[in-house]
């Protein structure tokens, strides 16, 4: 954790504009990483404003608590700012044990940071042929890529490389990692790439690769499931006229974000009730979901995946369907 980047933050301007900050207002960073978005945030409270920062990976809980390599405060020594240790998936516990029952606003930029893809022994990364797998951001619990690969059944295998990293070769895959294993033990981000390239086929071995590793990172730290459980918490959470801003990097994260704040559940089904109004706790805001710029693109690659999409708490409902 020693280098001075950690992560370029995201559609930082558009974050902020969707937002609509208001300087007392109650924010929640529910992806704290470098601290980037919540820094602007923090910018744009007055003295009144509060900031709830939350992570569960131990990196960017440190990170928040020591000054930058510039000599900027640390987050964590800014009054307005608070840290949380946890999964946003507990997100409304935690804030209504530190007595907040609403919010203005809820960020989430979601997935893992460049600081998790730029270290090695995270294990997240491909390029990194000796590292060994990891890949989980809470390092404090479950268990790793490695234990995944040497205990998990061919067939949990196949289906987790279709369902997250939505590999036609799957069941191809699976079969050629159960075989590996029973010669010897998975352990490298460089065996689990050359035994994946198998099954490639056609398709470019960069683009397969991301999705073999994807899938797998998104199995064990269970992201989709987080996901859901924080949209939910969200429409609970934000006060009427309070604002959901999510940043998603893939189209089955994009598809739960999407659903949830058209439809107020993840199958994308439309309920109303007697009068006509959508049961829905958000409502979306007009026109599409918003891009980084071909510039924004050219200085930060990662910014060329991420969707943009705002919901506005609205007055009506009180509940979700599932
Ligand atoms: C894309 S980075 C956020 C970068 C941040 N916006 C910035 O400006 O530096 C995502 C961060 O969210 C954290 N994260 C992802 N899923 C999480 C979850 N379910 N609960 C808590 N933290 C999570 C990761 O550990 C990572 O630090």
């Amino acid at each position: 954790m020693s280098k001075a980047f950690y992560h370029q933050p995201v559609l930082l301007e558009a974050c902020l504009e969707a937002l609509q900050i208001k300087v007392d207002g109650i924010y929640v960073d529910c992806t704290l990483g470098g601290g980037g978005h919540s820094r602007a945030i923090l910018g744009r409270l007055g003295p009144k404003g509060r900031l709830f920062g939350i992570d569960q990976d131990e990196d960017a809980l440190q990170r928040a608590n020591k000054p930058l390599d510039d000599g900027t405060p640390a987050l964590c020594a800014d009054p307005r700012f608070e840290l949380i240790d946890a999964n946003f998936a507990q997100m409304q516990r935690f804030l209504q044990w530190k007595g907040v029952q609403g919010v203005h606003g809820i960020l989430a930029d979601l997935g893992v940071s460049s600081h998790h893809l730029d270290e090695a022994d995270r294990g997240f990364a491909f390029r990194f042929d000796e590292a060994l797998l990891d890949m989980r951001m809470d390092r404090r619990t479950g268990f790793g890529a490695r234990e995944w690969l040497a205990e998990t059944s061919e067939e949990e295998m196949a289906t987790v490389f279709y369902r997250f990293g939505e590999i036609r070769q799957s069941r191809r895959l699976a079969r050629d990692l159960a075989v590996a294993r029973s010669e010897r033990a998975l352990e490298t981000a460089g065996q689990l790439k050359k035994i994946a390239l198998h099954s490639a086929g056609q398709e470019k071995p960069s683009r397969y690769l991301a999705r073999v590793f994807q899938a797998i990172r998104i199995h064990l730290n269970r992201e989709m499931e987080s996901l859901q459980e924080m949209l939910e918490q969200s429409g609970s959470m934000l006060i009427a006229g309070g604002r959901l801003v999510v940043l998603s990097y893939h189209s089955l994260e994009d598809r739960l974000v999407k659903n949830f704040i058209n439809h107020g559940n993840f199958e994308g089904k439309d309920y109303h009730d007697l009068y006509g109004n959508a049961l829905r706790p958000l409502d979306p805001v007009k026109g599409r979901w918003k891009q980084a710029d071909a510039s924004e693109n050219s200085e930060n690659p990662r910014a060329r995946s991420a969707k943009l999409r705002v919901g506005i708490r609205n007055q009506f409902s009180l509940s979700t369907h599932r």
